[in-house]
């Protein structure tokens, strides 16, 4: 049968963002052939299913009206490849945990893996696409591996890094800061680049779809996570300094966040940054710094991610001191367990620090997430001493302390006289995200510690 369609755009990878990214594409754009491919079967078979294996606010709704339109997930990699002009790559990259490098720089075997087999199978020019999250310079070798069979057909490279975050996809997929796409400067390479342009100039206005080289498009990306996790780090080193001196965070926050040239936004002080991406790219661009000599460059960035550690032990230290210098036998309930609010994802997340430190003072836990108590009991699968529970009230009855790990909207409103009247006594409460009403929370008898302001404590 004939296709239908335009184009035939492929994505080999569907997490995070293969998935919510193509299921825009497909949906603002009608006349493309969209087709997501995974090595993990279960995952393609969830995005078969009603239960998809990625919770994001509005992702269940893209999919529902456009899977089976021209949105389609399969298992059959070589065929898909085949069928396909436009492939994007967005495998996962993960921090290298053996061998050279090992702690910081990115593995790159799933990548390698995914160019070997758009070699073997391509059959016809393609464009390839670098979506996933690379070191500068990871597009020469994939031109390298997709070039080096005798008689090859021809490829272009393209870098496309993907700036949405969790937990507001859709709607950075829909309306984003920018669009930013890197090639070769070459006639060929350029004109590949406009192919990609044109996609997404489908809904995206025409100035913020940026062209650059493919350096600069490889590196922004590692950049910006740099940035962003940065000025998180910067904010919360100066909790530090806010809990000695009786200055609160957030009133120094607000005041340098008006200041147009800083913003206001990523000055929210909390018990630190999680998510599978920023560590892993901060570390990355460090290894690459340090590949190049530029230790000091290297240093600079890597203390972004002490302070990272830095905060998330200082929490765990509070509560330690706060709590009369023992845990062993009290009982703790985690109010939040994914890395930040409307996701599911604990990759990275602070919480399972806090999680583990908890369980080693010989406390007793219950976590208590909306979205995130599956990913919960994998990442603790083994650590006894723990339950899961996921009403919040009853998860609070009987313990000794609440540790408020993530921003859910739903832990702002809880009727906390009903959860104080369930709980032992003197009553603890330690924000880890800063949302709560502390004032409030005194004044019905918690013992309140937030982050970055001086403990409001009746005992
Ligand atoms: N998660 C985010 O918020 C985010 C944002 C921007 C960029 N990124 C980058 O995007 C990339 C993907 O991240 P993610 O969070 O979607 O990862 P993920 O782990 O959720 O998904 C990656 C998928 O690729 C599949 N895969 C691995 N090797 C494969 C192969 N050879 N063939 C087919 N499928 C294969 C895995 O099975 C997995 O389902 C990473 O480089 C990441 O740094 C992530």
């Amino acid at each position: 049968m004939k296709n239908a369609f335009v184009k035939n755009i492929l994505c080999i990878g569907a997490g995070y963002v293969g998935g919510p990214t193509m299921a825009m594409i497909a949906y603002k754009c009608p006349q493309y052939k969209v087709t997501v491919v995974d090595i993990n079967h279960e995952r393609i078979a969830q995005w078969n299913s009603d239960l998809l294996p990625v919770y994001e606010p509005g992702l269940g709704e893209i999919v529902g009206a456009v899977r089976g339109r021209n949105l389609f997930f399969d298992t059959d990699i070589d065929r898909c490849i085949k069928e396909a002009s436009i492939i994007f790559v967005a495998v996962n990259t993960p921090t290298k945990v053996f061998g050279a490098g090992a702690g910081m720089a990115a593995d790159l075997q799933y990548w390698e893996k995914t160019a070997r087999q758009i070699r073997e199978a391509a059959g016809s020019p393609k464009i390839v696409i670098e979506k996933c999250t690379i070191p500068v310079k990871t597009a020469l070798a994939m031109e390298r591996i997709l070039t080096s069979k005798e008689g090859s057909v021809s490829f272009d490279v393209i870098s496309n890094p993907e700036f949405l975050a969790e937990g507001t996809a859709m709607r950075d997929l829909e309306f984003p800061d920018r669009v930013l796409i890197g090639s070769r400067e070459t006639a060929q390479g350029i004109r590949a680049r406009r192919e990609i342009a044109d996609i997404y100039a489908n809904w995206v206005p025409k100035e913020r779809i940026i062209e650059s080289n493919i350096w600069s498009s490889e590196l922004s990306k590692l950049v910006a996570n740099a940035f962003l996790a940065q000025r998180i780090s910067s904010i919360n080193a100066v909790s530090a300094l806010c809990e000695k001196t009786d200055a609160d965070v957030q009133e120094v926050a607000r005041a340098i966040g008006l200041d147009s040239r800083l913003g206001s936004k990523f000055l929210n002080a909390s018990v630190g940054f999680g998510g599978s991406c920023f560590k892993k790219d901060i570390l990355n661009l460090v290894y690459l710094c340090r590949s190049y000599g530029l230790n000091e460059v290297a240093d600079y960035w890597e203390s972004v991610v002490k302070i990272n550690e830095y905060q998330k032990d200082r929490f765990v230290l509070t509560m330690l001191s706060a709590m009369f210098n023992t845990l062993a036998g009290k009982k703790i309930a985690l109010f939040g367990f994914a890395f930040k609010a409307d996701t599911g994802d604990t990759r990275e997340t602070p919480a399972l620090y806090v999680a583990k430190s908890i369980v080693e003072e010989r406390a007793e836990l219950v976590i208590t997430d909306p979205q995130a108590l599956r990913n919960a009991m994998a990442d603790l699968d083994g650590v006894d001493n723990i339950t899961y529970e996921i009403d919040p009230y009853k998860a609070a009855a009987g313990c000794d302390a609440i540790a408020l790990m993530t921003e859910w909207k739903l832990y702002t409103g809880l009727d906390y006289e009903r959860i104080y009247a369930s709980m032992m006594k003197p009553a603890f409460i330690f924000d880890g995200r800063n949302v709560l009403d502390r004032k409030r929370l005194f004044e019905i008898g918690f013992n309140v510690f937030s982050i970055g302001k001086t403990p409001m404590v009746h005992v």
